[in-house]
């Protein structure tokens, strides 16, 4: 195996459990692996050296909740919603019917060509969900074609129940023939549990025939109003709920609570269920941002996602979360990359392997344009994406 040495690092924040932030650092890959990380004047040797020009370098982020198979726009739906509209679940179904009349090359075609502008952006784990077929082949279609580009796959066919069908009928065939036709693909398993969506009971029945399926579990929770969703993740011990804007102070207690057997400095222990907050989500939909300041404070665990899907959130941008978490929901800087890396992973129960720049963890590394990683809030809007390493690789932008 050859070894690498990223060196003249101006400062390196590695995203562990105590932040730590190293100045003139270097990075030493071995193959696919971090295998030292530390000041670049006591770096070992390396058979190649890469001169990081005084850039910033953190992990690659870890976006763990996007949808990125789909066909079709939806402007003018986002025009209206800034004229004054409320968003309503409802605009799922306009890309279902786009993306059914897709073919396998176009779908595929545009899920690659997302998934490279992440990658660009500095991600470099990224998970997706099907929910813009809501029938068994197209599912089914949608959850293979995903496989084949992205890191995981979330299964959401309980995304809407499209119009021709009963609540019921429709439930039952997700927990049925369409979970079955999807499971070589997927990793997990996610409802949209809200009005207009999924109420309780069917996201209960969703959840139940999931976990007997072996899959991970998701929910989509307290996205557009109050409800059960939160609670829900809770009790069946989901990986995440996603969305989380109105939360009340059960919810927080009880999100907080899952983590109680969860040994934060050392990071281990039982995990819980991470709150994924999703900032441009909540720009996008003109929504009162998730409590991610109240949810740290309480002690529970956060993610930060682009949600990059047409209707609520059109960019895969996890820098744009990061400066918006700082700018707008008042997390540090640390804070807001270590849950748009760590917190991901978390989410994603990959959490041993990437999120992180530690030894023995898969070399995903971003460099930044940038002479420090507050310039990611300090400098709004601003493309900072420079080389990016996955595994070890040179994957994205130049030296
Ligand atoms: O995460 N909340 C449900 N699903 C997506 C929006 C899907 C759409 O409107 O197309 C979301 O925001």
């Amino acid at each position: 195996m050859s070894t690498t040495l990223i060196t003249n690092i101006s400062e390196a924040f590695l995203s562990d459990a105590a932040h730590t932030l190293i100045e003139n650092a270097a990075i030493l890959i071995d193959g696919e692996d971090i295998a030292w990380v530390g000041e670049a004047e006591h770096a070992p040797e390396a058979d190649s050296v890469i001169d990081a020009g005084q850039r910033a370098a953190l992990p690659g982020w870890v976006d763990s909740h996007s949808h990125l198979v789909f066909a079709g726009d939806r402007s003018r739906e986002f025009v209206a919603r800034m004229a004054g509209q409320d968003y309503a679940a409802g605009g799922i179904a306009v890309t279902t019917k786009a993306t059914r009349a897709a073919s396998d090359y176009d779908l595929t075609r545009l899920v690659m060509g997302r998934a490279a502008e992440a990658l660009v952006g500095g991600t470099t784990y990224l998970e997706t969900k099907t929910g813009y077929g809501l029938n068994v082949e197209e599912e089914a279609r949608h959850a293979r074609i995903a496989s084949t580009v992205v890191d995981q796959v979330t299964f959401l066919g309980a995304h809407l129940v499209p119009s021709d069908m009963d609540a019921q009928e429709y439930t039952d065939l997700v927990c049925g023939e369409m979970l079955e036709r999807v499971l070589p693909f997927v990793q997990f398993a996610d409802v949209f549990c809200e009005r207009g969506a999924f109420d309780e009971a069917q996201s209960r029945q969703v959840l139940a025939a999931a976990k007997d399926a072996g899959l991970g579990l998701r929910v989509h929770g307290n996205q557009l109003g109050p409800g059960p969703g939160t609670q829900l993740a809770v009790e069946f011990g989901a990986a995440s709920v996603d969305h989380v804007n109105f939360l009340d102070a059960d919810d927080v207690a009880a999100l907080a609570g899952s983590w109680a057997d969860w040994d934060a400095r050392a990071r281990t222990g039982t995990a819980g269920t991470v709150a994924t907050c999703l900032p441009a989500c909540d720009l996008s939909t003109r929504m009162p941002f998730a409590p991610g300041r109240e949810l740290i404070d309480a002690g529970a665990q956060i993610a930060l996602a682009s949600n990059c899907n047409p209707g609520t959130s059109y960019t895969s941008s996890m820098a744009f979360c990061v400066s918006t978490a700082v700018l707008q929901m008042h997390l540090s800087i640390e804070e807001a990359i270590v849950a748009a890396t760590y917190g991901g992973a978390l989410a994603l129960g990959v959490q041993d392997r990437v999120g992180s720049l530690e030894v023995g963890k898969r070399a995903d590394i971003q460099l930044l344009n940038a002479p420090s990683v507050a310039h990611l809030a300090y400098r709004p809007g601003m493309n900072l994406s420079g080389p990016v390493f996955r595994a070890g690789q040179l994957a994205a932008g130049q030296i």
